[in-house]
């Protein structure tokens, strides 16, 4: 089989990792991938993601058998419509079912219409009217653009000051653009947070390992919030209770409510949850492989990804049965001076050998000059698996100095929460 994997970041490098050990593989391309998927398969320059009809060209052209699409964005803007429709066959949700992630306004009410338990809420596109909801509640609260707005589009207000000023940039001065047309507002919840992806083909749903991640910049989950600075799974927090309860409270209904709504899901749904003290509550739903996570995830899957992704196109994904390796898989992401702010970037990159069962995966670098130089906040993720989670995380700083690059920085204390 002829595979195709859209996006450039570290969980598109994962994602190709793994696609590249199966046995169906012919011919892999990543569209347009970076370093560490060069080495894998062949990067496909000169075409634009955004071009659906060049897309489909080159599918053609090079008579792939499957695409698997990584990041939202495209997903939102119907890519994966614009392929099927000429024959080609897409892991990825369509764009009416990416919604549930494209929209937090459209999760939000189909949480609702599906009694998938999640935060209470209000959506608002007046500031006037978002204003005066604010002041008519008596508890904690959490802005959102409802819109894809790269991570960045949620609020936290410790003030009602606070409250207002973020209503009032993301509803008048619209620094999200259209993304910020409608807000949400939700009660503030707490509790850890797990990761929990799953692969369905619309009907069936299979859970993966649950993961946790790092997101501040600072040792201690402290400093500013990032993309991710680390990520640990199978979460040891997530007992097989909290999974069998997230499975039919909220996958489950995810993903029959999506079919019998007419936008049937098919790809990976990804379960943002909050443990909190009164259960399980869904903070958003995404419509892909998570980053970091992926990079955690994916090393431990025992089973052809692509055989997953073939049956969850062909929606016989209950004919499979998906194994997993034993132990744990930890990942530390090295990111650049500045980040989560500005970055310094074009700093050249020096990987040594790792030993066996860990692997870097590319999330930031680009070539020049024939040397990879770093060109991103996040730069790798160096991902160790091993039989417990103690041996990954020793594994996984041992050899983080095998790594190099100037400014380079990284938490020290990822996956620590699992040990405890
Ligand atoms: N209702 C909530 N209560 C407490 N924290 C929240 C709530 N909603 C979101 N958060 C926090 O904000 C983060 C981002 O929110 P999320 O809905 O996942 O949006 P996105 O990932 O699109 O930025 C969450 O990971 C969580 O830490
Ligand atoms: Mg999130």
């Amino acid at each position: 089989m002829n595979v195709l994997v859209i996006g450039s970041g570290g969980r598109e490098h994962a994602i190709v990792w793994k696609v590249s050990q199966s046995p169906k593989l012919t011919k892999l391309y990543a569209l347009p991938g970076n370093p560490g998927t060069a080495e894998l398969a062949e990067n496909v320059s000169g075409v634009s993601v955004d071009d659906h009809a060049a897309v489909a060209d080159f599918c053609k052209s090079k008579r792939i058998d499957l695409v698997i699409v990584g990041p939202e964005a495209p997903l939102a803007v119907g890519l994966v419509d614009s392929l099927s429709a000429e024959g080609i066959r897409c892991f990825g949700p369509s764009q009416a079912a990416a919604q549930i992630e494209a929209s937090k306004s459209f999760a939000k009410d189909f949480m609702a219409r599906h009694h998938i338990p999640t935060a209470k809420y209000a959506t608002f596109s007046n500031y006037d009217e978002a204003v005066c909801y604010l002041a008519s509640v008596d508890h904690p609260i959490v802005i959102k653009a409802s819109g894809l707005a790269a991570g960045k589009g949620v609020i936290l207000p410790e003030t009602d000051e606070e409250a207002k000023t973020a209503l009032e940039e993301i509803l008048v001065k619209k620094v999200f653009g259209e993304a910020g047309a409608e807000v949400v507002i939700e009660e503030r919840m707490t509790g850890q947070e797990v990761s929990l992806m799953a692969f369905t083909d619309g009907t069936s749903v299979v859970p993966m390992l649950p993961a946790q991640d790092h997101k501040r910049i600072f040792d201690g989950d402290k400093g500013a919030n990032t993309g991710g600075m680390g990520a640990y799974a199978p979460a040891p927090i997530f007992t097989s209770e909290l999974m069998n309860e997230a499975v039919e409270n909220i996958l489950k209904p995810a993903v029959n409510g999506m079919k019998s709504e007419g936008n049937p899901f098919v790809g990976v749904l990804y379960a943002g949850l909050m443990l909190t003290p009164s259960g399980i509550r869904t903070l958003e739903f995404n419509c892909r492989f998570g980053d970091p996570e992926t990079q955690v995830v994916l090393p431990l899957l025992k089973t052809d990804l692509v055989e997953i992704a073939e049956a969850c196109v062909d929606g016989r994904l209950n004919e499979l049965n998906i194994r997993w390796k034993k132990g744990a898989a930890v990942c530390v992401v090295l990111a650049s001076k500045g980040y989560p702010e500005k970055v310094e970037s074009g700093k050249v990159v020096t990987i040594e050998k790792l030993p066996d069962n860990m692997v870097c995966f590319h999330a930031g670098t680009k070539i020049e000059n024939e040397k990879i130089i770093t060109s991103g906040g996040r730069v790798f993720g160096l991902t160790a698996w091993a039989d417990n989670i103690k041996t990954a995380i020793h594994n996984v700083y041992a050899n983080i100095g095998k790594i190099s690059f100037e400014g380079v920085q990284y938490r020290k204390d990822i996956a620590q929460r699992a040990l405890s």
